[in-house]
């Protein structure tokens, strides 16, 4: 048997904008604008095998995120979810943008939302886990400079202020800031998500300061309210290892992959963490010429992403010198046949087990995602969900449901 400890929580996770629908804010801005060129270029992009199984790709409209999956009208439907899966946790997404959607004017009618739908969670005895801010700015903050504007941090600072005031009272655990090297990396140094700069290094600068000074202040406020409130930010962590496992270039490159991508932005808020948050998806083999790049992808998601468990075991093992609990708050696959899912959680939690037997304090494991979603800039195509959505927003459980849901209840499961 696979087993965890007592009081472990069992979740799933979503982020507001890419489930509940009816938000305007620098993404739905930026797909109006971006929506007809990725249909075109996904000919370019993607392999034969995801252009044929995912047609929906070539259509403009997918790729606009609109009523999403509706969860901002369906509280009641997505908890049902949560319950059927047995789930102890649930961490989820406030929106900036529709909490204040102009600067300054905070919308008390949100707020009340919010309440109302972190109240059913307890009710229903689901602990809910609140990030501040997934990779989306209301509109008068993108265009004032988005993350590189000291005001806008300022302002962000304000703004988590309030829902500090306003939620805090029902929330123990936060996360201030979901994967903010992405939001780095793709939005100032490839050029994929908005705002959508190429190689801006002393923007991305700025913005990684930025970041880290919006995290230690939220901390702050956050432990000012409630000193036992658990904060934290939402890691991106990858497994990094040499293809050779000798060759001195190629060792050098996994040191450093591994100390920019897992540690770099652990390092500069180190003191302000009371546990580590991590996402889990990426393995990164190694090889010591161009492209440096060479995973055998034994075994690849709808996204073309390796399905590389033990990696998850690395970066555990990794993080265990820090002295802190650790949440995976994100860890899960594109796969709209349910062919893998239900492996892969089981794959990933064997090694998840593993890490815990040897001492890795390692505190709840969260399913990305509970419901099929807006996969950011590719649209709707890749679906994640444990629960399949239909056109009529129903929520139909894929058949790892109920593995998933298994485990969640016995707290262990059997190792075949
Ligand atoms: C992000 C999610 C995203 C998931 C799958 C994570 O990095 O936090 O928003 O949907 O990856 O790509």
């Amino acid at each position: 048997m696979v087993n965890f400890p007592k009081n472990f929580l069992w979740g799933s996770s979503t982020s507001a904008y890419q489930v509940e629908g009816g938000i305007t804010n620098d993404w739905s801005e930026w797909e109006k604008e971006n929506a007809e060129r990725l249909a075109r270029e996904a000919k370019d992009y993607w392999q034969d095998w995801q252009q044929e199984k995912f047609p929906e790709m070539f259509n403009p409209p997918n790729y606009i995120c609109g009523e999403a999956v509706n969860s901002y009208n369906m509280v009641d439907e997505d908890i049902e979810c949560i319950k059927k899966l047995n789930l102890n946790a649930y961490r989820f997404g406030i929106e900036w943008a529709r909490l204040e959607p102009e600067k300054g004017k905070i919308d008390q009618k949100e707020i009340s939302h919010y309440r109302e739908f972190i109240k059913k969670l307890k009710q229903n005895n689901i602990e809910p886990v609140l990030t501040i801010w997934h990779w989306t700015n209301p509109l008068w903050v993108s265009k004032s400079g988005g993350w590189e504007n000291k005001k806008n941090i300022q302002d962000f600072i304000r703004f988590s202020e309030v829902v500090v005031k306003e939620l805090g009272d029902l929330v123990t655990y936060w996360v201030t800031l979901n994967e903010p090297m992405m939001h780095i990396g793709h939005g100032y140094l490839d050029g994929k998500f908005p705002p959508n700069h190429k190689k801006s290094f002393l923007r991305a600068l700025k913005v990684f300061k930025n970041f880290v000074q919006a995290h230690k202040e939220i901390y702050k406020i956050i432990h000012k309210n409630n000193p036992k409130a658990q904060v934290s930010i939402a890691m991106t962590t990858g497994y990094f290892s040499s293809a050779s496992g000798w060759n001195p270039i190629e060792l050098l490159i996994v040191k450093l992959g591994h100390y920019f991508r897992n540690e770099w932005f652990l390092k500069k808020v180190g003191g302000y963490l009371d546990y580590i948050g991590m996402n889990y998806y990426h393995h990164d083999r190694i090889v010591w010429h161009p492209p440096f790049k060479k995973n055998l992808n034994k075994q690849v998601n709808d996204r073309g992403w390796e399905i590389y468990p033990e990696g998850i075991y690395h970066v555990l093992k990794s993080y265990k010198k820090f002295k802190k609990p650790i949440l995976i708050l994100e860890n899960g696959t594109a796969d709209a046949d349910d062919d893998h899912r239900a492996d892969f959680i089981k794959d990933h939690l064997y090694h998840v087990g593993r890490a815990i037997q040897e001492g890795v304090d390692v505190r709840g494991y969260f399913y990305w995602s509970l419901l099929d979603n807006f996969e950011w800039a590719e649209g709707f195509w890749p679906r994640f969900g444990l629960f399949r959505v239909d056109e009529n927003f129903r929520r139909i459980p894929r058949s790892s449901c109920r593995v998933y849901a298994d485990i969640c209840k016995n707290n262990e499961f059997p190792r075949q």
